[in-house]
């Protein structure tokens, strides 16, 4: 059977003709990165997925896949988009402006669009959407959220008749893997963070991951679908990981939690969607307390089915061509068979969401502080809160630390976060206040 490399050697007019007969799908990709390369090698000894352009920075550099024709390169994306025969353009380059441009000529040019790019769906989603109706082609993006763990098309179809309340997501590898070894092994957060760079989970520059910014995009995503509003990823509020410490983790497993950074968004009953991206408490016998390493999960509560939990391989080159991959097959298989490719996928409109402020949010707080070590304390703690309106569940303190504070931990019930802030002012002002060390919802 011939290689795609091979094939490739074809010419388009050649292609056009015999594309009926010869059940061929004509790709175009822009990338041939870490996923891209993992998409063409899922398709290596598929003929009727036939690549003839592929758009690289650099046609030059050695990559390491074997049969790679270095015709089917090019340096042109745009040489991608306007190719008169291609079928479908798979864009794997990242980034959102120059995404977006190539999308948009691909979608005007009649062609369906496949991508993992979480940042220009989360932007631009609903502009490509519409354009793609407009156009009757399909745009699919199964790899831009949680790598290979179906979730985009699952929440569409097959949670297609739930009203979805929530959606609660460990949506990044990186983070996960270092939260994962500062529970499992107590390193600290940069112990744990030079050994996810070491394992090339974690880039040079981390800010990405660790402060959440990407699971803002994923989240933003997620509510597209599950919940049919725009949301500006921009403006979702957000806290990464990095001030959380080892004796945070401790103090947390000893009350029956792990902590996890979760991508949350849920339906009021108003109609306003609370959304967020944060480190919270997960309760041991939540199922994303075990998701360990860097492993992705979804948690998702329907009306209808109850809670689902999606897991797997959130990022990788394998993982996430798995994804791309089987939306390339989705739209190949209509295409092939004659007819229109997926109708099922088309993107419904999607209105603006009306947020819920994070103030008026309801929550657990864990709070964890250093005082003085004398009398009357903890009553001052419990008056504080109890004047705020905030009921406490557990009040824990850890000794005396070596310069002679107290290390105390307190465990609210649910309150609104202005009644968590009025409380955390007094406590802030009191004379016997050293100083607050990490304040952690829970889930
Ligand atoms: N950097 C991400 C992660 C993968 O660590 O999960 C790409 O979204």
């Amino acid at each position: 059977m011939p290689s795609p490399a091979r094939q490739a050697v074809s010419t388009s007019a050649t292609l056009n003709a015999q594309n009926q007969q010869d059940q061929k799908v004509v790709i175009g990709m822009i990338g041939l990165g870490t996923v891209g390369s993992g998409v063409f090698k899922i398709f290596r000894d598929q003929p009727e997925i036939f690549f003839q352009k592929i758009a690289v920075k650099d046609a030059s550099k050695t990559r390491n896949i074997d049969d790679l024709d270095l015709d089917v390169l090019s340096q042109d994306p745009y040489a991608v988009v306007r190719d008169p025969e291609t079928q479908v353009v798979v864009e794997l380059m990242g980034g959102a402006e120059l995404a977006r441009e190539l999308v948009i000529e691909a979608l005007n040019n009649g062609k369906h669009v496949v991508t993992a790019n979480k940042e220009l769906i989360a932007k631009h989603g609903p502009e490509l959407f519409d354009l793609a109706r407009q156009k009757n082609v399909r745009i699919l993006f199964e790899g831009a959220v949680a790598g290979g763990i179906p979730i985009i098309m699952p929440l569409k179809l097959s949670l297609g008749a739930n009203r979805i309340q929530e959606v609660a997501g460990i949506l990044n590898g990186t983070t996960n893997y270092i939260l994962t070894k500062m529970t499992q092994e107590g390193w600290s957060f940069d112990q744990a963070l030079a050994e996810a760079q070491a394992k090339g989970f974690a880039e040079a520059d981390p800010t990405n991951d660790v402060e959440g910014f990407d699971v803002c995009y994923k989240i933003a995503v997620l509510s597209l679908i599950a919940f049919k509003q725009v949301v500006d990823p921009l403006a979702i509020y957000r806290e990464g990981i990095t001030r959380i410490t080892a004796e945070d983790i401790e103090h947390a497993r000893e009350l029956g939690y792990v902590i996890k950074l979760i991508g949350l968004a849920k339906m009021g009953e108003d109609g306003r969607l609370d959304i967020r991206v944060h480190p919270m408490l997960i309760p041991n016998d939540h199922p994303l307390s075990n998701v360990q390493n860097e492993f992705n999960a979804i948690f998702v509560k329907g009306d209808a089915v109850g809670d689902v939990m999606f897991y797997g391989r959130g990022a990788g080159e394998m993982p996430t061509a798995s994804a791309v991959a089987a939306d390339i097959l989705a739209i190949a298989t209509g295409l092939l068979k004659g007819n229109e490719p997926i109708p099922s996928m088309i993107i419904d409109l999607a209105t603006p969401a009306n947020l819920l402020p994070v103030a008026d949010t309801q929550n657990k707080y864990y709070l964890r502080l250093n005082t003085k070590d004398k009398p009357k304390v903890m009553g001052h703690l419990g008056n504080a809160c109890g004047d705020a309106g905030v009921s406490l569940e557990a009040v824990m303190q850890k000794g005396i630390n070596p310069d002679g504070t107290a290390a105390i931990v307190l465990l609210t019930q649910a309150v609104s976060e202005k009644q968590m802030n009025q409380a955390l002012e007094t406590i802030r002002q009191q004379d016997s206040t050293r100083d607050i060390g990490c304040l952690l919802r829970v889930l």
